[in-house]
């Protein structure tokens, strides 16, 4: 449902937050993005083209001060974060984003979240979904209806940076019960969604969604039909082994950006960040699209 009130979009540069701002536009929503100085060459470009359909730019950046970032939200009684990056920013940024939000009048936040269940997940089972929790609880005291959109992994995601899918060699490589349903949607239709939840004035709570849910065999099964190719299903180990290789892999590096794919799969393979139940009867006029005809367009040739 369409309502006049305008939503604040951050992020409307990146991956998510740009077709989020593009799926508000196409159901004739009133929207402004923060964006951030000194932003230039394709993602002006891309901005321009959502200008040019009724995108509002308002510049700024997350560490503005909130009475800053209040001015720049002004009447939009929606803030999504669509932000991406370290726990200045998805912690202390989306923290500062929220008081902003309180300070302008705004009524609801959909933070950044976008993952599996984070809601199921413990410290230490994914750093990047430890940050969003440590989030929520530090802007828990808000009088914001905080939203939180969450959809699996997004197709784009477990074909390309999971590291499952190696196109050259042809493999489909998984750790654990190739059986175990794992939740994902495509970046496309977790806009739709969230713009469907942004748009709907009795949305609380956590929003779960999935475009499918597919076990690895089916996964590997629906690559291979979208394709053509014959690729082979090779397992890895046990979600226990994968755990260990977390460990030995976090023994080894400083940057753990270098093994969170693996986290992400461990929290998926164990289904311990498995959605319970979905959300997606509630927005029918989303109908999310297929891994296989989304591995359709986006595998590479062979
Ligand atoms: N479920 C999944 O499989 C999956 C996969 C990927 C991402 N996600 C989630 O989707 C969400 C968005 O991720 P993404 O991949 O779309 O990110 P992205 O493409 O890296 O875009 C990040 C956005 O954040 C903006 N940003 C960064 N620092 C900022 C700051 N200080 N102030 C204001 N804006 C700032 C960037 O602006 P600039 O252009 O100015 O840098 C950009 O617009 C995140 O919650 C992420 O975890 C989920």
């Amino acid at each position: 449902m369409t309502t006049a009130s305008k939503t604040f979009v951050v992020g409307a540069t990146g991956l998510l937050g740009s077709q989020i701002a593009s799926a508000l536009l196409d159901q004739g929503a009133p929207v402004r993005a923060l964006v951030r100085p000194g932003t230039k060459g394709d993602k002006r470009a891309a901005l321009a083209a959502l200008e040019a359909r009724g995108l509002e730019l308002v510049e700024g950046d997350i560490p503005d001060p909130p009475q800053k970032l209040a001015a720049a939200i002004g009447d939009a009684t929606t803030v999504i974060s669509a932000v991406q990056g370290g726990p200045e920013l998805i912690v202390d940024g989306q923290v500062t984003l929220v008081r902003a939000a309180e300070r302008g009048g705004a009524r609801r936040f959909i933070p950044s979240d976008f993952a599996i269940d984070i809601t199921k997940l413990e410290d230490g089972d994914n750093f990047m979904i430890d940050w969003r929790r440590q989030a929520a609880t530090a802007y828990g005291d808000t009088s914001l209806d905080v939203i939180s959109v969450l959809n699996g992994a997004f197709y784009e995601v477990m074909i390309g940076f999971m590291g499952i899918v190696d196109w050259e060699a042809g493999t489909v490589a998984h750790w654990g019960d190739a059986d175990q349903p794992l939740d994902m949607t495509s970046v496309a239709d977790t806009a739709a969604f969230t713009a469907a939840v942004a748009l709907d004035p009795q949305a609380k709570g956590t929003q779960r969604f999935a475009g499918e849910v597919l076990s690895m065999r089916r996964f590997h099964q629906a690559l291979e039909r979208a394709t053509g190719r014959s690729l082979a299903l090779k397992r890895l180990g046990t979600a226990d082994e994968l755990r260990a290789e977390i460990t030995r892999r976090a023994g080894l590096t400083q940057n753990p950006f270098e093994y969170v794919g693996l986290q992400y799969q461990w929290c998926m393979v164990t289904g311990k960040a498995k959605f319970d139940s979905l959300d997606n009867d509630k927005y029918p006029q989303v109908k999310p699209g297929s891994l296989e005809d989304f591995a359709r367009e986006a595998a590479p040739e062979a």
